[in-house]
């Protein structure tokens, strides 16, 4: 943790004032670079107030994805062992998490944004990401696993962040295949996974999670077939987005470790119920052909299977589930 990291951690944890020595003394830093550590924070949002003789006084956190918040939660700071980059307005964040991989960043580097002007979606689509509304985020990962499981990584985004949504909102988040996350048939949140590999050895992936926090309803894009919507529209009430964004890295940490320790059986199960497709009848849309049938499940890699209406089994790579 960075003396910045630790005083903002002391500040967040304390209600009350805290001495600015004290704080020097167990970091074994000066009292003037702790002082310095409390301007750049309140420069970055934090209203601090400081009193002689009392030290210093948290008065509001800002409503930023400040790393040195995130690092505060254990779980997030377990998975993000790489660092966090922190953007107030970015193209992309997938975009920069690839450009960071690229350059050698570390397994569990976090790219998060209060904004992007060029987010991304599935099939090229345009991800409307506006400033301190929604959680723009993009993690770097180094697994070791081929590249045709990589799709998982995209369920384990999807169960994440639906499980982070339900204890943290307790609306019951949806997941619909391959990477789309609904509340009532309204989409809520997607994940776009981008990979990069050797032969069949996986160099590093991307995932990048969009979720509409606190967006208003006249921010929201027009969208065909699944609605737009925001947790806030869902729930009439402003939600902490740190508290999900956190929520939804501890999630992950633990369902990646699961998959790494005991492979992909229990997170396709909980895929399979947050998805409550099992046995389900569906239709998808591929190119311009579409697919009826009955879901049997996930595959280890990811692929949707189904049994077609012709009763024969079939496994899906990509299309859009229509409602
Ligand atoms: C989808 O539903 O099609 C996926 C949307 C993914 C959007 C996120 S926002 C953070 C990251 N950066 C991007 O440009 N895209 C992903």
């Amino acid at each position: 943790m960075s003396h910045r990291t630790a005083i903002a951690a002391a500040l967040l944890d304390s209600k009350d004032w805290f001495s600015g020595e004290a704080l020097a003394a167990e970091l074994g830093i000066s009292r003037a670079a702790v002082s310095k550590h409390i301007r750049v924070l309140a420069a970055a949002g934090y209203r601090i107030e400081r009193a002689p003789r009392k030290g210093y006084r948290l008065v509001q956190a800002p409503d930023r994805l400040l790393p040195e918040r995130i690092l505060a939660d254990a779980g997030a700071a377990r998975l993000c062992r790489g660092g966090i980059i922190h953007h107030e307005e970015t193209e992309s964040t997938n975009t920069d998490a690839r450009a960071l991989a690229e350059q050698g960043a570390a397994d569990g580097t976090l790219v998060v944004a209060e904004c992007q002007t060029a987010g991304r979606g599935r099939m090229g689509r345009p991800w409307v990401s506006p400033a301190g509304d929604g959680i723009y985020a993009s993690l770097i990962l180094r697994p070791d696993m081929p590249l045709h499981r990589v799709p998982l990584l995209t369920l384990l985004t999807a169960v994440a962040a639906a499980e982070a949504i339900r204890r943290v909102t307790g609306l019951s988040a949806c997941i619909k295949w391959p990477n789309d996350l609904l509340i009532g048939n309204r989409k809520v949140a997607g994940v776009l996974t981008e990979a990069a590999s050797e032969i069949d050895a996986v160099e590093f992936v991307i995932v990048g999670l969009g979720m509409n926090v606190n967006t208003p309803k006249h921010k929201l894009p027009p969208r065909p077939l699944y609605p737009a919507t925001s947790i806030r529209a869902e729930s009439g009430q402003p939600v902490d987005r740190l508290g999900l964004l956190v929520a939804t890295l501890d999630r992950f940490g633990y369902w990646y470790r699961r998959l790494g320790a005991d492979g992909a059986d229990s997170l396709r199960q909980r895929w399979l119920e947050l998805s409550g497709m099992q046995g389900r009848r569906i239709r998808i849309q591929r190119e311009a052909i579409t697919i009826r049938g009955t879901v049997d499940g996930i595959d280890t890699d990811g692929a949707l299977l189904l049994t077609d209406s012709a009763g024969r089994p079939q496994r899906i790579y990509s299309g859009d589930i229509l409602p």
